[in-house]
């Protein structure tokens, strides 16, 4: 069984040492003598947080929440995928909503540094979902089908199964969106859809094996429905995430669901 995922994206927060010294000392308190089989927790600290987050509890991996597609040069105020392999980081979130909609990220940007991020070893973690007015339009489909082909065209069978897809409905994140929520099965049809892409796009084994995450207000409350009810791989938490207690609890409860399901 694939590990369930609970990524927590600390996206430009921790603002002093003392703060992230303080998060650490948070998350390692919270971690102490937690065992998961079943569940991997992942932290996003901003860039400059990385190397004091190099050494995180057992079951944790590190990742950044950006990384440039060449290896070194001119590129001005960007980080190379080279710095954050340095740092230990394993994995790397990108086409947040937050970058494609402030910065003006597209499609090519992205897939350019999923290219980057996949040559270098780094697992991406890609972003994709609809804003509320393309939803609203009944365009969801459309939106996903135009990001995932940006995402996976021409990409190998085994560079595929390492990417992590994380389906953020941009009206569903608690600081940016529309103060909604999807239901359990807004996020299962959409999931059904994107494994049937998978499916058609490469074969059923892949689709099987490419993980998709859910994101956009995750709290431990709304976890199962927005999660394992909807058939999901895992999850991308923002706001919560800063509460390193609310996620180590959120990795213990799939981790008892998923053991719970496993006695069946
Ligand atoms: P949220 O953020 O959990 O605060 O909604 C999710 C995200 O932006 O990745």
């Amino acid at each position: 069984m694939k590990d369930f995922l609970v990524v927590g994206n600390l996206k430009m927060n921790l603002l002093s040492e003392n703060e992230c010294e303080h998060y650490l000392a948070e998350l390692r308190k919270a971690a102490y003598g937690k065992h998961f089989t079943h569940v991997k927790g992942i932290v996003a600290p901003p860039f400059v947080h990385l190397y004091r987050f190099a050494h995180l509890p057992t079951h944790f991996a590190l990742a950044a929440q950006d990384v440039h597609w060449e290896k070194s040069g001119a590129a001005t105020g960007s980080i190379s995928p080279l710095m954050l392999k340095s740092f230990s980081t394993e994995y790397v979130i990108l086409g947040h909503s937050e970058r494609r909609s402030a910065l003006g990220e597209t499609d090519e940007i992205i897939r350019a540094k999923v290219d980057g991020a996949l040559k270098h070893n780094l697992i991406p973690i890609v972003c994709i979902g609809e804003t509320r007015e393309e939803r609203d339009q009944e365009m969801t489909t459309a939106v996903v089908s135009r990001q995932l082909e940006s995402i996976f065209n021409g990409l190998s069978t085994l560079q595929s199964e390492k990417v992590i897809v994380a389906y953020e409905p941009r009206w569903a994140i608690s600081t940016s969106g529309t103060g909604q929520l999807p239901t359990t099965t807004d996020i299962f049809q959409v999931k059904v859809f994107m494994r049937k892409w998978f499916t058609e796009h490469f074969d059923a084994k892949l689709a099987e094996k490419i993980r998709v995450l859910y994101g956009g207000s995750v709290n431990s409350i709304l976890l199962p429905s927005f999660s394992w009810e909807a058939e999901m791989d895992g999850v991308l938490v923002g706001k919560e995430s800063l509460f390193p207690r609310e996620l180590v609890k959120m990795m213990e409860m799939s981790e008892q669901h998923f053991k719970n399901t496993d006695a069946v």
